[in-house]
């Protein structure tokens, strides 16, 4: 199945609340007011397609459950079939007290001054990408544009190919959007990736390089080296993360901005000011939030007044958060002057994301360059054609018109 396309053997949602699925087609493009109906009437949805799971959409919920590994584990990231074996992709689907060594030996790759390095780069290709599109009226800002850049930032530290780009986007679609509810397809893909992450690794054993893979095939934690399926695991986990995640964040600011022509002029008059455009940056990473994360209940507990027992699956919706009247001031106004944001985008607590610094930047230079090249972008059609579902939601199409 491609995307937008339907499985006739699934029934369609039609109560929210008590037999929600996120990866019913509804939810790509309609999470939002979604959430916010559920939130109106309670602050915990339910479900029982993939065994029992709940949906929190409070922001104090999901500050609770990210807290607390004691009830909530980790190994389960993702809400799915329940007999669907787990997947180690350590730090992300590590606890106490595993999880720090992991995290540690990950962190540094990603930090300010080393992403900071990576900017003139990112802008170079972006113009690149723009270049591409020359002279035409009529372009899909996601085809041709927001769907490469994350890719080549995440390839550019791997110090892997980026002609395999069709291959990692197939397995990210087959990873989030069909394997929860098929186990065939998750075994398939995740061969497919073990197979490609071993691969990797192995050739950075036998000839050492200073890219992230070499980092990986060498790690040790307090001396000892690392089990050779959780260096598999963090590959995975960096192509994972790396790309789908900003590619859906950039596309949609490029779809928002394309709609809101007083913001743009405002992004475009701002020229590259840094102040006015981490505010948007924020603001497009608070309202358009991509990443929803799983835990798995391990203790009995309560969300939300909600009794939670061990086995149940819970959605940590950090984007339903970020649209909590109780967090924010009209959550639902896209606002460019928000000074207050403490959105909760790239998560909470010990596995808040390791990957900010590089969304960020990307997320940045994408814009800014777009917007440059094209200050009077819009939207073809009111209708974006296709949004991914499930656990990293964002545009997949964005038809628009490059000059107004
Ligand atoms: C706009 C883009 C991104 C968003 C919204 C985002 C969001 C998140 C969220 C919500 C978490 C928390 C997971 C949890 O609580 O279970 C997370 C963790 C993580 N992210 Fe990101 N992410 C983005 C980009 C990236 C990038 C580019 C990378 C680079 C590879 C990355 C790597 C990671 C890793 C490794 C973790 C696990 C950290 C840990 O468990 O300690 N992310 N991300």
């Amino acid at each position: 199945m491609a995307y937008g396309e339907v499985d006739d053997e699934v029934s369609p949602v039609t109560d929210w609340l008590h037999d929600w699925d996120w990866l019913d087609p509804q939810w790509g493009a309609n999470a939002i007011s979604l959430w916010n109906d559920i939130r109106s009437q309670c602050p915990v949805a339910t479900t029982e397609r993939y065994g029992r799971a709940v949906m929190p959409v409070t922001m104090e919920a999901i500050h609770q459950i990210a807290a607390d590994t004691e009830h909530f584990s980790s190994w389960r990231v993702s809400v799915a079939r329940p007999e669907a074996p787990p997947r180690a992709a350590p730090p992300i689907t590590s606890d106490p007290p595993d999880h720090l060594g992991h995290r540690r030996l990950l962190l540094p790759s990603f930090n300010p001054k080393k992403v900071a390095l990576m900017e003139e780069d990112l802008r170079r290709f972006c113009r690149q990408l723009i270049a591409n599109i020359g002279d035409a009226d009529r372009a899909d800002a996601a085809e041709q544009y927001s769907q490469h850049i994350p890719v080549h930032g995440i390839c550019s530290m791997l110090g892997i190919p980026e002609s395999d780009a069709d291959m990692f986007r197939d397995w990210i679609y087959r990873n989030f959007q069909l394997a929860p509810r098929d186990l065939t397809v998750r075994a398939q893909v995740i061969a497919e990736m073990n197979a490609y992450a071993t691969q990797t690794l192995q050739n950075r054993i036998d000839h050492p390089t200073d890219d992230l893979s070499s980092l990986i095939a060498h790690a040790e934690i307090d001396g000892e080296a690392v089990e050779f399926d959780l260096k598999v695991g963090y590959f995975n986990l960096m192509v994972l993360a790396g790309i789908d995640t900003t590619w859906s964040a950039i596309g949609s600011g490029l779809w928002h901005f394309a709609q809101h022509g007083d913001q743009r002029a405002r992004l475009v008059g701002a020229n590259n000011d840094d102040a006015v455009w981490s505010q948007a940056i924020e603001e497009v990473l608070r309202f358009y939030a991509p990443v929803t994360m799983a835990r798995q209940v391990v203790k009995s507990t309560e969300i939300a007044g909600c009794p939670v027992h061990p086995g149940d699956q819970t959605l940590v919706t950090f984007p339903a958060a970020n649209h909590d009247p109780a967090a924010f001031d009209r959550p639902e106004t896209f606002d460019l002057d928000r000074e207050q944001n403490r959105h909760v985008a790239f998560g909470l607590g010990i596995h808040r994301c390791l990957g900010s610094n590089l969304a960020r930047l990307e997320l940045t230079v994408a814009l800014q360059e777009w917007i440059r090249a094209f200050p009077d972008y819009t939207l073809e059609t009111e209708q974006v054609t296709t949004w991914a579902n499930g656990q990293v939601r964002g545009p997949r199409n964005i038809p628009v018109r490059l000059h107004g």
